[in-house]
């Protein structure tokens, strides 16, 4: 959450510090600022609103900076304002600084400082960064940072400038991202990759409690107490289109056509000639596997979803116990896990508060950690015993799509290489699913340009104005039903409750009145008539249905108001295809509302806080 862009060259660096901005909006749009120095004195720009109303007034500051921070928020302490948009000064205007995360302490900090004679300007924990660091200043920015550093708690990146050394910036991160962009006579800052893409794919991920000096030359890294650090240099195969709509209206418009993409990205070079599925990093050797007695997925939000995927295909393929918990609840409990229990985080970003929370917890407690995500050098990439990586490349839009797929489709490729190595599954069963998984990327292709998403838009125009969705599912459908619920609610803001179709009758049906849109996940699969009987409960009670059945499946077709065919899979690959038209089915509800769909309103993509 918040977005931080740092910059020092030879250039004039607002333009180049503001598109960095836009690269980083998904992380926050309630307000954004740039701070720079030139002439040997800081210019300051904020803006209340997404960055539309910052690039409206960035002729107001001057083209002599060549250094400079700047941040797009997600308000967590104060509510989006020009006082409390980054960047913070100090009370003598002598220091700038950017924070992303929360400094936990920061009311009794300002306490003191206040007591000390210091006034504060905003009602922000970031703004305790500034005044700490104007107290401990004596001629080194790198010092008064780690000064500051060690008096606050939380989980936090800041980055901070200072008019005495207009040279230099100086970064420090604690449990949140800070990644540093290396390029010729330039060099970056930044909370994630994309800020710079455009510029350099060089790029070092400092570890926390690094003391990172940009300079315009060099970058130095120090630890704590002041002895150099080295970090390795990687270059990132990302590039800066993907941080482009390409001709979409939007984002996650785009991002839903690149699935088929992000699937077939996954899939490579992870099913061998013998069909066999080959995962390397993931930390477990023989023994361990052996020794395994239950897995817990820990997650939140869609990832949360995409675990419960994958608790059907690990019980299925593993014969595992599974169980799915969401991040938030686990860790706070006194979860019963130890040694002989693998838990997998699965998380798109690698960098949510609470599933890395939960992952420490289990690794406190003894067991294996498997961390399931799609971005390279993440926190959750440095805590975890192994790796499973998605290669959805880079997402955008604050709605997850092709990470869910993604997600869907390692957890897939996991239960399979695991019921394998534990001796469940023959090679020839293995194979059967890894040929029908190496054709979905072509069949959700095909399904996409053969317009799907106009068919789908037809119907959303028709129910855009309700006030009420359900969505039901069965077994590996519930998943799917409880993901596109979420979609609705996120983009359209249309209250929708997610149920498992049996429970129906057990209460939710008293909700549903003559007319009421329900959406049903009716792909092929072992409990399909009992969900039809469910079907049918509901359309007795005058519901409308709208099903996504799989293709040819015509006594559906005639029993719904209207239906979303996809191409027929196993039952077991069916989310990789039945999520889609209720990924667009969102999508177009939210457009015909005239919602914002890549920046809804309250959200950020990256949740780094609790
Ligand atoms: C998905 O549409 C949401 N933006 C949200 O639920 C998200 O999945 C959740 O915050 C988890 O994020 P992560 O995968 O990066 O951990």
């Amino acid at each position: 959450m918040c977005g931080i862009v740092g910059y020092a060259g030879a250039r004039p660096c607002k333009d180049i510090l503001f598109r960095g901005l836009r690269k980083l909006e998904y992380r926050g749009y309630d307000s954004a600022g740039i701070s720079i120095i030139g002439d040997g004195r800081f210019e300051l720009l904020h803006s209340v609103g997404n960055l539309d109303n910052l690039e409206a007034i960035l002729d107001r500051m001057g083209d002599a900076g060549t250094l400079g921070i700047a941040h797009t928020r997600w308000a967590t302490h104060g509510r989006p304002s020009t006082e409390n948009a980054h960047p913070h000064t100090d009370c003598t205007g002598r220091f700038a600084i950017v924070l992303n995360g929360i400094v936990e302490n920061y009311l009794r900090l300002r306490a003191a400082l206040q007591g000390e004679g210091h006034s504060f300007t905003s009602e922000t924990d970031a703004e305790v960064v500034a005044h700490l660091i104007e107290r401990a200043y004596r001629g080194s920015l790198r010092e008064a940072v780690v000064e500051a550093y060690r008096q606050m708690e939380g989980h936090f990146t800041f980055c901070a400038i200072a008019v005495e050394e207009p040279d230099v910036i100086v970064g420090i991160r604690k449990e949140t991202p800070l990644v540093v962009g290396l390029s010729d006579g330039e060099n970056f800052m930044a909370s994630a990759i994309p800020a710079f893409l455009a510029e350099t794919r060089s790029v070092v991920f400092p570890e926390d409690g690094d003391v990172v000096v940009v300079g315009r030359d060099a970058v130095e890294i120090f630890d704590l107490y002041g002895a150099p650090v080295d970090r390795p240099v990687q270059t990132i195969d990302w590039d800066d289109e993907a941080a482009e709509k390409a001709g979409y209206e939007t984002f996650m418009l785009k991002e839903i056509h690149e699935q088929p993409v992000a699937l077939a990205d996954t899939l490579a070079e992870r099913i061998g000639p013998d069909g066999r599925v080959v995962l390397d990093g993931l930390g477990l050797d023989a023994e361990t596997v052996r020794a395994l007695q239950r897995i817990v997925i820990v997650a939140c939000g869609t990832s949360y979803h995409a675990g419960l995927v994958g608790k059907y295909a690990l019980e299925r393929w593993a014969r595992l116990p599974v169980e799915v918990e969401v991040a938030s609840e686990f860790r706070y409990r006194d979860p019963v896990i130890g040694p002989g229990c693998l838990c997998i985080a699965i998380s798109q970003s690698g960098e949510t508060a609470d599933t890395l929370a939960a992952m420490r917890l289990a690794r406190q407690a003894g067991a294996q950690v498997l961390a399931l995500t799609n971005i390279v050098g993440s926190q959750a990439t440095r805590e975890a015993d192994g790796v499973l990586f998605t290669r959805a490349g880079l997402e955008i839009g604050v709605a997850a799509t092709k990470t869910f797929l993604t997600q869907v489709l390692a957890t897939l490729l996991f239960a399979l290489w695991l019921g394998e190595r534990r001796g469940l599954m023959d090679g020839e069963r293995v194979r059967g699913f890894t040929e029908e998984l190496r054709r979905i990327p072509a069949l959700l292709s095909d399904y996409l340009e053969d317009g799907a998403a106009g068919r789908v838009e037809l119907v959303a125009a028709r129910y855009a104005a309700r006030r009420f969705f359900m969505v039901l599912g069965r077994n590996i459908g519930l998943p799917v039903a409880l993901e596109g619920a979420l979609k609705l609610k996120e983009i359209s803001y249309v209250p929708t409750e997610a149920y498992a179709a049996g429970e129906m009758k057990h209460g939710p049906i008293a909700l549903l009145e003559e007319g009421s849109p329900v959406l049903v996940v009716a792909t092929d699969s072992r409990v399909y008539d009992k969900l039809i009987s469910n079907v049918q409960e509901v359309k007795a009670r005058g519901a409308r249905i709208i099903a996504v059945a799989s293709e040819g499946n015509e006594g559906l077709a005639e029993m719904a108001d209207e239906t979303f065919l996809v191409p027929r899979t196993d039952e077991m690959l069916a989310p990789l295809l039945s999520v889609v038209p209720l990924q667009l089915f969102a999508y177009y509800v939210a457009k015909a509302r005239g919602e914002k769909v890549d920046q809804p309103r309250n959200l950020a993509k990256t949740v780094t806080v609790e």
